[in-house]
């Protein structure tokens, strides 16, 4: 223990007086830098959907992303995330659509990058589930999810996101292996600089609910996630998962979810000194989100939520609150 005095000689509501004290001697904060804000994209023109129990949150077609992203970069928000809401025809068994060069997520990235070049950080999910018309992250054989076979089919959707000038891929299907196998693809075909994000610590969660019904995976999913994304039961299996990462080939690793996850954000940035991202999720912000329109707690309660991911350690978070917490703080 580094405390030296004891009471009265130390006193430690004395840093405490004054707002300027406590801003001081704060240990931790947060800013607008550490924020990644999430974008829903769906087909269409001049569309800004609602989405179910994720107030505030909308889907937006192509043409009206700026509505979002100039408040990204207004707040100096580093980085968006891109996510596909795929017109159930589009979608089938093995998830072919993720490997058009022309889908939704193609374009977006296209799109963004033409018009705000690299001001703003793209990065995107690999993952075949806003594409599976079963809702899994992978390929599908009698109920089984194929790890090997599934790895294949993400690596090419990492390399058509890295040609189509995604800065940051990030694999949300927790299959083994596919961190080496990417970034060994995309070394080859020359995309050294693009950034590999694993979702290295993916719990199977309860809290994903909203975001499923956000992409339209959610009346799809046949069975849960239990057999490729963590046991919630876990700390030190994240270990395990990060490291074999980290050898793979991983810049940043996330956790996720969030809140309920803090002591494994703090595990791993412990444990391994390096990038570490959490994911506040949708059921998060539902959560957080109703009890405010309601009058039960107010919006202090996010910056209270996201600096606490602060303490534990991560670098940035990912959350739904990323644009109205910055124009918040700011
Ligand atoms: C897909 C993916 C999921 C989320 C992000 N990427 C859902 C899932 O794994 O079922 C959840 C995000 C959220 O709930 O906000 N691989």
């Amino acid at each position: 223990m580094i405390i030296t005095g004891k009471y009265p000689n130390l006193r430690l509501r004395r840093n405490r007086k004054a707002d300027w004290s406590r801003r001081l001697t704060q240990e931790s904060s947060l800013s607008s830098n550490d924020l990644i804000l999430p974008i829903f994209i769906v087909d269409g023109k001049k569309k800004k959907q609602k989405i179910k129990n994720m107030p505030e949150v909308y889907r937006y077609s192509i043409d009206n992303i700026p509505l979002i992203l100039d408040k990204a970069l207004n707040y100096k928000i580093p980085m968006v995330a891109i996510f596909p809401y795929t017109n159930p025809k589009l979608k089938n068994n093995s998830g072919s659509e993720a490997l058009n060069e022309n889908n939704l997520v193609c374009r977006a990235i296209r799109y963004i990058k033409k018009k705000y070049k690299n001001k703003i950080g793209i990065m995107c999910d690999v993952a075949l589930d806003p594409y599976t018309s079963h809702g899994h992250d992978g390929l599908i054989k009698k109920n089984e999810i194929l790890n090997d076979e599934t790895v294949e089919v993400l690596v090419k959707q990492s390399l058509l996101q890295a040609e189509m000038g995604c800065d940051v891929i990030a694999p949300s299907d927790m299959m083994d292996g596919r961190i080496g196998k990417i970034r060994k693809a995309l070394d080859k075909k020359n995309y050294k600089n693009v950034q590999i994000l694993s979702y290295a610590v993916k719990y199977a969660s309860s809290f994903y609910g909203p975001f499923r019904e956000a992409v339209g995976s959610k009346g799809m999913l046949k069975g849960d996630k239990k057999t490729y994304q963590m046991d919630y039961r876990n700390g030190i299996e994240a270990l395990r998962e990060v490291s074999l990462d980290i050898k793979e080939g991983a810049d940043m690793v996330m956790v996720k979810p969030g809140l309920p996850y803090l002591d494994i954000i703090k595990m791993v940035k412990e444990n391994f000194k390096i990038p570490v991202f959490a994911y506040q999720v949708s059921g998060e912000y539902s959560l957080l989100m109703n009890g405010i329109k309601k009058g039960i707690i107010n919006e202090n309660c996010v910056i209270e939520s996201l600096t606490a991911f602060k303490r534990a350690g991560a670098n940035a978070i990912v959350t739904y609150y990323a644009d109205k917490v910055a124009k918040l703080i700011k």
